[in-house]
């Protein structure tokens, strides 16, 4: 499969459509991803990154299809994780002299990984390589986005933003440009790729726009290493991610909780019932967290200004459904949201005030005390539950 970017760049990746869990089981992709490499063929011919280990002996007879393997001149890797490098010792095995183009700390991470001793040349942002014809690649570190070894790489000439990671999607499109893509998907399958894996490192990303947008350069197109390449307005990501690392929300609250006889679903219907009756503006989004996919609410939470989380009490705490959750969500540090916590109870009723304490320590704010209920929710409990919405969508 051939695709060319512009001129004589062209994409030598895998499109993987049948991916339906990444980084292990970690991250849903119901839309499966795509592991982007890139050729350069100047004067000098520059491979940018590789693909995911499964996939190594396609990309390699692809690559070859596309060129010499021999007159290749140098491999640049932005970032070492096995998504990208993982087909770089099958490739390495072929071409092993060949210069490898990295930063320090990828240098780290590759020989971690797969204990080689390549021909490793260090780059820092600012440093080039002249590929020839009057177009040189520049380096720009991206430490922490979203690992210490991230990088990306600029085409002069041709205007092409190599950014690795970032403004990538977990999303298999056979298309591979923007233009091409179903746009409601695009826009979920960045949103979700961001709030799930970039939201912890928002203010590096923050300091890291501002830096690349004082260097004045003309970008073209965007070419993430995931997903699909931004040509149509290809800053149009860079503005979603400006918006997205500060602080973002919508107007939406989302209420996100585990049950087990029913108590505390009846709980959380009612406060949605309450929020919508008192607000019609805002978007009301219920979850039983134990039966929807963690990575999908996190999204929802991510977009939204207060989030509402239940759970019984069992073993004087909350579910482990709910622990899960909370766990994962503090990992992330997300800012300015509020929330506030409710859940059923026989016995001891810990649960909600657990909750409150954990993610009020994940900078959550708490604008409402824990709403508890002994036993089964009588019809008196359920409106108290919608006043207590109502409160909620006002705070
Ligand atoms: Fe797509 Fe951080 O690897």
């Amino acid at each position: 499969m051939h695709i060319t970017l512009k001129n004589n760049v062209s994409w030598v990746g895998k499109i993987d459509t049948e991916l339906r869990q990444f980084h292990g089981s970690d991250y849903s992709t119901h839309k499966g991803s795509s592991y982007n490499a890139y050729l350069v063929k100047e004067e000098k011919t520059v491979l940018i990154d590789t693909v995911w280990r499964p996939y190594a002996e396609s990309f390699i007879t692809n690559l070859a299809s596309e060129v010499d393997l021999s007159s290749i001149d140098a491999v640049v890797v932005n970032h070492g994780e096995v998504d990208h490098s993982g087909a770089l010792p099958a490739l390495m095995e072929l071409i092993p002299d060949t210069p490898i183009y990295c930063t320090k700390k990828a240098i780290d991470s590759l020989k971690g990984q797969y204990h080689k001793e390549w021909n490793f040349h260090t780059v820092k942002t600012g440093d080039t390589l002249d590929v020839g014809n009057g177009k040189q690649l520049v380096f720009v570190e991206m430490t922490m986005l979203h690992w210490p070894d991230s990088m990306a790489c600029y085409l002069t000439g041709d205007n092409i933003l190599f950014s690795n990671d970032a403004f990538g999607q977990h999303y298999a499109c056979s298309g591979m440009f923007n233009d091409m893509a179903d746009q409601c998907v695009l826009t979920y399958e960045a949103m979700k790729y961001y709030a799930n894996i970039l939201t912890p490192f928002s203010p590096i990303l923050k300091r890291k726009l501002a830096e690349i947008g004082s260097l004045n350069l003309d970008i073209d197109i965007i070419a993430p290493s995931h997903g699909v390449i931004w040509r149509e307005n290809p800053l149009q990501i860079v503005e979603q991610y400006s918006q997205w690392c500060d602080a973002y929300k919508e107007n939406q609250i989302t209420i996100a909780y585990d049950t087990m006889w029913d108590g505390t679903r009846q709980l959380a219907d009612a406060i949605a019932e309450g929020i919508v009756g008192s607000d019609p503006s805002v978007v009301v989004k219920t979850y039983n967290i134990a039966k929807t996919d963690k990575n999908d609410v996190m999204t929802e939470i991510f977009k939204s200004k207060l989030a509402v989380f239940g759970s019984p009490t069992v073993g004087n705490d909350m579910l482990g459904s709910i622990a899960g959750f909370l766990h994962f969500m503090k990992e992330l540090k997300m800012k300015g949201k509020k929330a506030a916590t409710f859940g059923c109870y026989g016995w001891t009723g810990e649960a909600p005030k657990k909750i409150a304490d954990f993610i009020e320590s994940a900078g959550f704010e708490i604008v409402e005390e824990p709403l508890r209920n002994n036993w089964n929710p009588t019809e008196e409990v359920l409106q108290q539950a919608r006043e207590y919405g109502k409160r909620l969508a006002h705070a």
